[in-house]
């Protein structure tokens, strides 16, 4: 693609299921006083136009820090890429010019963080904010800009938003604040938005409506999202699959209601039975047991071994790979992999 054509040409309409990112075997670690942290150790995925994927794991599994890597915010250093590629619409955003890698970062993709208050000036409007974003990428005049600011916020269904244009983000509560950080994205007119726990900071009530008017705005403008997410409950609404992550490594791949279903993995298995449900009140949850590993020393084998009521001397020895997981009658299961050795015994057990 033509970068001068990225720059000035606006969103161009893509047809759904056209490929917007792949990963492919990103490695990233970290050099540390400590030692060597592997934080990202062979993460592949991708995501379509109109496709949702949810990306799901424990704090310090490596998903924001894969995120980072894609939208060229890593801290480096400490941080270092050493394998893998990012290809966005087939070319390598690890390679290409830094110009053209400029036009991609920030503008085709959109990167939205948990954290609004941090990510907005206090000492400037919400509304010179996002009307700002869109003067300097589309040259419009300062009333324009203004006007485009109004948009966008009753776009986000801000209440009363052209009274409250010149308003600061501390006049706004939380799950007001991070709908001006998704209009901000919008702004932008990305093929791609990244959303790195964008509600986690907010109450569950909130933290649905925030949810829900992402994923019906991805799917007006027939964009990419990936979400990344510690509580499967909050995405499974919304996404089309899931990746799960543990140790800088993708565990189990699957479209969402499969893996609700039947996880083909421990970890999910575990993950899935700390979400609380509605219809077991007072039941306890069951957490898994023990901590994500210390990724100065992953364990030998499968990583999760410690933690895995079904470990036994192969887990504890060899590294699983994530490999296509087949139905009781050996039928394809489209999207499904895990990195279990024994999936077969989680999945059909
Ligand atoms: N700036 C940094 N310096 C050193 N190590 C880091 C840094 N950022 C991330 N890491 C390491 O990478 C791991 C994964 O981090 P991260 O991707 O942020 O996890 P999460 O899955 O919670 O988003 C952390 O546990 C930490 O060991
Ligand atoms: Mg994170």
């Amino acid at each position: 693609m033509d970068a001068v054509e990225v720059v000035g040409g606006g969103r161009a309409s893509l047809a759904p299921g056209t490929p917007l990112l792949e990963v492919e075997d990103l490695h990233v670690e970290f050099h540390t006083r400590d030692g060597v942290a592997k934080a990202v150790n062979g993460v592949s995925y991708a995501v379509s136009a109109g496709e949702t994927l949810a990306v799901l794991g424990e704090s310090g599994s490596g998903k924001s820090v894969t995120a980072q890597a894609i939208m060229g915010i890593l801290d480096m250093p400490p941080g270092r890429i050493t394998a893998g590629r990012v290809l966005f619409r087939g070319e390598d955003l690890l390679t290409m010019s830094a110009n053209a890698r400029r036009a991609v970062r920030g503008r085709r993709i959109a990167m939205i963080f948990q954290d609004a208050l941090s990510a907005l000036n206090p000492v400037l409007s919400v509304g010179y904010q996002l009307g700002e974003m869109f003067r300097v990428h589309h040259g419009v005049t300062r009333k324009e800009a203004r006007e485009k600011a109004v948009e966008l916020m009753e776009r986000v269904r801000i209440p009363a938003a052209r009274q409250r244009v010149g308003d600061f983000p501390h006049q706004f509560s939380g799950g007001m604040r991070q709908r001006i950080m998704i209009a901000m994205a919008l702004s932008l007119e990305p093929d791609l938005i990244i959303a790195d726990e964008p509600t986690t900071a907010l109450d569950v009530t909130v933290q649905a409506q925030v949810m829900d008017l992402l994923a019906e705005l991805q799917a007006e403008f027939n964009m990419g999202l990936i979400l990344i997410t510690h509580d499967l409950g909050v995405v499974a609404d919304v996404a089309d699959k899931i990746a799960v992550m543990y140790a800088g490594r993708i565990v189990e791949t699957a479209p969402v209601h499969e893996l609700y279903a039947r996880p083909a993995h421990p970890y999910t298995r575990g993950l899935l039975d700390s979400i609380p449900r509605l219809d077991q009140k007072g039941q306890d949850l069951h957490a898994i047991k023990g901590l994500p590993p210390n990724l100065l020393r992953i364990p030998e084998g499968c990583a999760f071994n410690p933690r895995c009521e079904r470990a036994r001397d192969r887990c504890l020895a060899e590294l699983p790979s994530l490999v296509p997981v087949v139905g009781e009658h050996g039928e394809e299961l489209v999207g499904r992999r895990s990195a279990c050795h024994y999936w077969h015994e989680t999945l059909h057990g």
